[in-house]
């Protein structure tokens, strides 16, 4: 039974209570021309989206813009950090009222603290697309005040003017971006973003940032991967826009060199474009797979492709083996026959690489089985639905690998290299 959504975060005064402390934050949260980081860090989700592993965390960010007579924030965060959230907030502007909300995305990473906000702050205009109202009322229940956005409108908060750019599918469909032409700074909702709290800072000169780039790596290919389209038509209409900074919901505040060096590691990884280097996922349950997939690895080696990566589908979080998918074209996958079937996490690992539509590789593919193969037929099934090249014979090994076995394994290793080394 759905029960009835009046708002169910319009509790009365006593029942709401913010802890003493609220005026008690001292950090400096300014990043730029009255715009402040309102955001929070996650040490303590062991999976994000409940799937992908956090091994540095994630933050959720939120923006305050402070201009002469309006405040605007610019997304909330996670609703388990509320209370950190709204004492960020009270430190900046202490009791002065907020005008307006902006959602860039509704996903409750960010969304998630709109109720009690909305609580705090009854009179806040609510801005967003025509997609945007329906599922805040869907999530949260019903609210006041809201102002209707679509492409390239713009909002004058007095210094700031701040422009909404439509940018379906990155990552949900009611997503947009918001431009503030004053500071050039890009409020680019999930775009953009990685995976890993932000230490001491938010801002790229500041912090340390050695697993930002991995992370965020990670982060498209677990999230973003399956929109690579979206992702190309939104840096299209971003072309010509001045970007000065940009200010993800993940992640560090991108600024200086690093905003076009962002911009153009996501239109490779939109486009599918890849390094010179090969996966190999591999299942195995007592090894022989797996002494094939070491097999095939130092044969590639052998021929010079570098970095060769090696993953256990069952010991990997999937994020890891997507990530360097979308970093190197090759791509080998091998498992044994299970039940008939292909082993479970190798099929599962299928399915992701699937869905993101991933293409633009090179594919090969091994299996093995002691008494009725399906593997290697299932595998090659499957690959009539996915747009990369095959490469080499598929191998199918029975029990152990014998010298047969080896030799159409370096076939296929040899073949990979070759496509490998002439890109
Ligand atoms: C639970 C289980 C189910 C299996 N099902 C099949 C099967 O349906 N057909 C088959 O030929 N082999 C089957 N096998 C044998 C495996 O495919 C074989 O042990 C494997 O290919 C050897 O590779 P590995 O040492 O890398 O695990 C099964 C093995 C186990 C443990
Ligand atoms: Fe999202
Ligand atoms: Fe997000």
């Amino acid at each position: 039974m759905r029960h009835i959504k009046e708002n169910p975060f319009d509790l009365n005064e006593e029942s709401l209570f913010l802890s003493q402390n609220i005026l008690g934050m001292k950090q400096n949260l300014s990043i730029q021309n009255n715009i402040y980081y309102v955001g929070v860090n996650d040490r303590r989700k062991p999976l994000f989206e409940n799937m992908w592993t956090l091994p540095y965390g994630v933050s959720y960010n939120s923006y305050l813009i402070v201009d002469d007579d309006t405040v605007t924030l610019v997304d909330t965060v996670d609703v388990a950090f509320f209370e950190e959230f709204m004492k960020k907030i009270h430190s900046i502007i202490g009791d002065r009222k907020i005008d307006y909300l902006i959602i860039n995305h509704m996903e409750p990473d960010h969304s998630g603290s709109f109720g009690l906000f909305h609580h705090f702050y009854p009179d806040i205009v609510v801005v967003g697309n025509k997609l945007t109202f329906g599922m805040v009322e869907g999530y949260y229940g019903t609210f006041g005040k809201r102002h209707l956005v679509t492409d390239g409108d713009i909002l004058d908060l007095g210094h700031h003017k701040l422009h909404f750019v439509m940018t379906p599918m990155i990552h949900w469909p009611e997503t947009m971006m918001t431009y503030d032409e004053n500071s050039g700074m890009l409020f680019s909702g999930d775009a953009f973003g990685a995976f890993g709290a932000l230490n001491g800072g938010f801002v790229d000169s500041h912090i340390d940032l050695s697993y930002f780039d991995d992370e965020m790596t990670r982060y498209y290919a677990a999230i973003v991967g399956k929109y690579g389209s979206p992702v190309q038509r939104a840096l299209e209409k971003l072309r010509n826009v001045d970007i000065k900074m940009i200010c993800s919901t993940h992640g560090p505040v991108w600024s200086g060199e690093n905003v076009s060096r962002i911009v153009g590691k996501y239109d490779r990884m939109s486009r599918y474009d890849t390094d010179k280097g090969a996966v190999i996922a591999y299942a195995t349950m007592y090894g022989h797979t797996e002494e094939m997939a070491e097999a095939i690895a130092a044969e590639l080696v052998a021929k010079g492709v570098n970095p060769v990566k090696m993953y256990d589908v069952t010991r990997t979080d999937s994020s890891y083996i997507l990530r360097d998918i979308f970093k190197y074209k090759g791509l080998i996958l091998g498992c044994p026959t299970y039940c008939g079937q292909i082993y479970p996490d190798m099929e599962a690992l299928m399915e992701k690489i699937s869905v993101r539509e991933i293409k633009n590789h090179y594919l090969g593919f091994f299996g093995s089985f002691t008494w009725a193969g399906a593997a290697v037929r299932r595998i090659s099934k499957w690959t009539e639905g996915v747009k990369m090249e095959l490469i080499g014979p598929p191998v199918e090994m029975k029990q152990a690998m014998d010298d047969k076995d080896e030799e159409k394994a370096m076939l296929l290793a040899d073949e990979m290299s070759d496509h490998l080394n002439s890109i």
